[in-house]
């Protein structure tokens, strides 16, 4: 059956106190729409109706995509009138299943069991019981237990006020039913708004049942109207992600100081220490441990591979087995093969290091393919950029690079070749052969410092 999903992003959420628009702040590196609209897709949504107001240009911006339909709401008269904004995109039939894009937690597999409620003499309702409902709308019942009304805080009665089931907001409808109810809805109420909860009571007098289901967690449906807010689902979102990794059998030295801010996607018996932070799409291979102070962003770890402490890895695969800092910063477009070795303060961009080879200390290798058991000497750099162009480095296998070398490129070293300390290579070096490109050691015995002139 064809599902219509109305996401209402409109609002300004100004106790967010921001210039950009709320439903574009980010919960684990990702704005809340993004989360909400994920949600949408997983569902199979044929269309996700973005109703923005305040700040839509920008929300309209970041969203484009071929499901997703911007409606505009110029004035913020309402959930019920936001809804309604979308009305002449929804298909005359199926369902429309209404979501908060300010509502980032929600899972699918909540709103699914929500959708099954729908038919065409039913409706489907997202409750939750709080211990403190103020503000919310209140979910009215009969004495049969039968939905009859929401009501909202503002205009609810003080026996109505003591009611903990709330409207989430969430439902789930006929889509045919919503054409006939939202033109019906009236502002005549406390805050003269058209609220979409009056469609419960407008469903009850057709006779359609009002099903509900709570959600799994209240985190699902707690909704982002303040930074405090925000960060505390952070944290919620972070511990439920935490304990998925451990339940798969990774290890966190502490599961409240791991921060994933996308996909990550890791194997068993991995060991991770404090404050390690994983961004975009990460691959972790079995056996991998990370120490404290890492920052892995759309990178590949091989099996066996140690990160020590405080390294930053960006666009990386670092090759089973291998060694990587503490403080090495693999840049975009590095590739280590197996057994390779990063020591600390090694910067590298563009590479590929071999099987086996090592750069232990102080180096920049950019632009660069060394092949397997090179050596690199402490404080070698290639100097691959002559201010307007990018070039090549290639040192054979077997290579050994002295320290404080600089390797002016384009430049070959060949294989089993040996390049003498503090050497500037300008030119190829041959298959094993030694070369030392340094100024002569010059020895002047006896020579005599100077001495200090005595004052007049
Ligand atoms: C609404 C519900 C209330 C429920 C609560 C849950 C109504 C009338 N009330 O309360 O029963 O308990 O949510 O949080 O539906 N929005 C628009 N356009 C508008 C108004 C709102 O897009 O004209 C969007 C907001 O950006 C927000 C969502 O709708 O994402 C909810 O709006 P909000 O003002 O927070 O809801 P309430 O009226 O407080
Ligand atoms: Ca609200």
């Amino acid at each position: 059956m064809a599902l219509d999903v109305v996401i209402l992003a409109a609002g300004q959420g100004s106790r967010m106190r921001s210039a950009l628009p709320k439903v574009l702040h980010t919960l684990a590196g990702r704005p809340l729409l993004a989360h909400v609209i994920d949600s949408a897709r997983q569902l199979g949504a044929g269309q996700i109706h973005l109703v923005v107001g305040h700040g839509g240009e920008q929300v309209e911006q970041r969203f484009a995509a071929a499901d997703v339909n911007c409606v505009w709401q110029r004035e913020q008269k309402g959930t019920g009138h936001a809804v309604a904004q979308a009305l002449p995109a929804l298909g005359n039939s199926g369902t429309t299943l209404v979501l908060y894009g300010d509502v980032p937690l929600i899972q699918s597999a909540t709103l699914q069991q929500l959708l099954a409620l729908v038919s065409n003499q039913q409706m489907g309702l997202l409750t939750v019981d709080l211990p403190d409902p103020t503000g919310y709308g209140r979910i009215v019942r009969d004495g049969s237990g039968q939905v009859c009304a929401i009501v909202e805080h503002k205009d609810a009665d003080a026996g109505q006020r003591a009611i903990r089931e709330v409207n989430t907001g969430i439902l789930a409808v006929p889509t045919e039913r919503l054409q006939q109810w939202l033109p019906q809805l009236s502002a005549n109420n406390a805050q003269g708004e058209y609220y979409l909860t009056d469609v419960i009571a407008m469903a009850v007098a057709d006779g359609l049942n009002v099903a509900t289901i709570q959600p799994a967690s209240a985190q699902e449906v707690e909704g982002v109207n303040t930074r405090m807010q925000l960060a505390a689902l952070e944290r919620a979102y972070q511990q439920q992600i935490a304990r998925r990794l451990m339940e798969q059998g990774v290890s966190l030295a502490d599961p409240a100081r791991i921060d994933v801010r996308g996909e990550l996607q890791i194997a068993q018996d991995c060991y991770i220490d404090i404050n390690v932070i994983f961004e975009g799409k990460v691959v972790v291979e079995t056996g991998v441990q990370i120490e404290a102070n890492c920052i892995i962003r759309d990178s590949i770890l091989r099996a066996g591979c140690h990160i020590k402490a405080n390294s930053v890895l960006e666009e990386a695969e670092v090759g089973a087995d291998c060694d990587v800092g503490p403080f090495a910063r693999l840049r975009p477009g590095t590739q280590l093969l197996a057994g390779a070795r990063i020591g600390n303060f090694v910067e590298t961009k563009n590479v590929v290091i071999g099987v086996g080879s090592k750069v232990n200390h102080l180096s920049y290798i950019g632009d660069a393919r060394v092949g397997d058991d090179v050596n690199i000497g402490a404080g070698t750099i290639t100097c691959n950029y002559d201010g307007v162009n990018k070039h090549q480095t290639v040192i054979g296998s077997g290579a050994f690079v002295g320290s404080n070398t600089a390797l002016v490129a384009p430049v070959s070293v060949g294989s089993g070749a040996t390049v003498g300390a503090g050497s500037t290579i300008t030119r190829d070096v041959d298959d094993n052969t030694l070369v030392v490109a340094r100024g002569r050691q010059i020895p002047i015995p006896g020579w005599q410092r100077p001495v200090k002139k005595a004052k007049e």
